[in-house]
């Protein structure tokens, strides 16, 4: 199986990318599941209800969100209604929607995404480790490839999920910061890792922020409206390869891909 998951999708420029290069890449790379963390879909920050349809619509299977997810009230709906749109599992209960999403593909077999989000420099959410042990344990029994995107600040606490998870799932990859990492491997021969997927953005900027809106509170300690950047859009993410029988991921490979013109 031929996966593909892509860092956070920042707003208009991100959202072009996918739009303009994706489907190229769904035929050349015959990919079977595509899943966009779109936490800054909508000018930045948020998802809005309208932008989950056009990124549905450009071939994404699966959406993941992460701390910006509450932003947009119109997504509550979405996520009540739409199983392809999940939140992070671990917040608090009740929360609207879902933590995870499952797939059969045309082949018959069964592929879970699963959404968390890290405490480390976070908000107070429920443990990451232990929804991930309950879901692993409960709803998620039986299911052998299992992706996992970890929207989390800190590297640690992404390395640190990865050992905790390392045999269970088929990949664990991290979203959030915007900038990837370089760190792609398998571990155990069974789980693939790699702490950030980047940022499918505008890349001349501040992790998407125009440069002088993001200056400008650095410098003042002030608060400013926010302003997207829109230079040098950029598709990033990583391919992933697994074998349908067992759930091991075989290959991860990173992708850099920017948008011309
Ligand atoms: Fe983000
Ligand atoms: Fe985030």
């Amino acid at each position: 199986m031929r996966l593909f998951m892509l860092g956070d999708v920042y707003a208009k420029p991100g959202r072009r990318c996918l739009a303009e290069l994706l489907p190229g890449l769904r035929k050349s790379k015959s990919l079977d599941l595509v899943v966009a963390n779109s936490e800054n879909a909508a000018g930045g920050l948020g998802l809005s209800a309208k932008l989950a349809e056009d990124i549905l619509g450009y071939g994404v299977d699966v959406i993941t969100t992460g701390n910006h997810v509450w932003k947009k009230k119109d997504l509550v709906g979405v996520l009540k209604t739409e199983p392809r749109v999940i939140r992070p599992l671990n917040y608090p209960s009740p929360a609207p929607g879902c933590g995870y999403a499952i797939r059969t593909l045309p082949c018959r077999s069964r592929i879970a995404v699963v959404n968390l989000e890290g405490r480390v420099y976070g908000g107070d959410l429920d443990c990451p480790f232990k929804a991930m042990d309950r879901l692993l344990d409960g709803p998620l029994a039986g299911i052998k490839t299992i992706l996992v995107d970890f929207h989390a600040e800190a590297t640690s606490e992404k390395k640190a999920m990865a050992y905790h998870l390392k045999g269970r799932v088929s990949a664990l990859v991290g979203t959030h910061t915007h900038v990837q990492t370089a760190d792609q491997r398998i571990l155990d021969e069974h789980t693939a890792y790699m702490t950030d997927l980047g940022m499918t953005g505008p890349h001349d900027s501040v992790i998407g922020m125009d440069p002088e809106t993001a200056l400008y509170r650095f410098k003042t300690a002030r608060p400013n409206n926010m302003k997207a950047a829109t230079k040098d859009p950029r598709l990033q993410g990583a391919f992933i390869t697994i074998d349908k029988k067992s759930g091991k991921a075989l290959k991860i490979e990173r992708l850099d891909l920017a948008l011309r013109g």
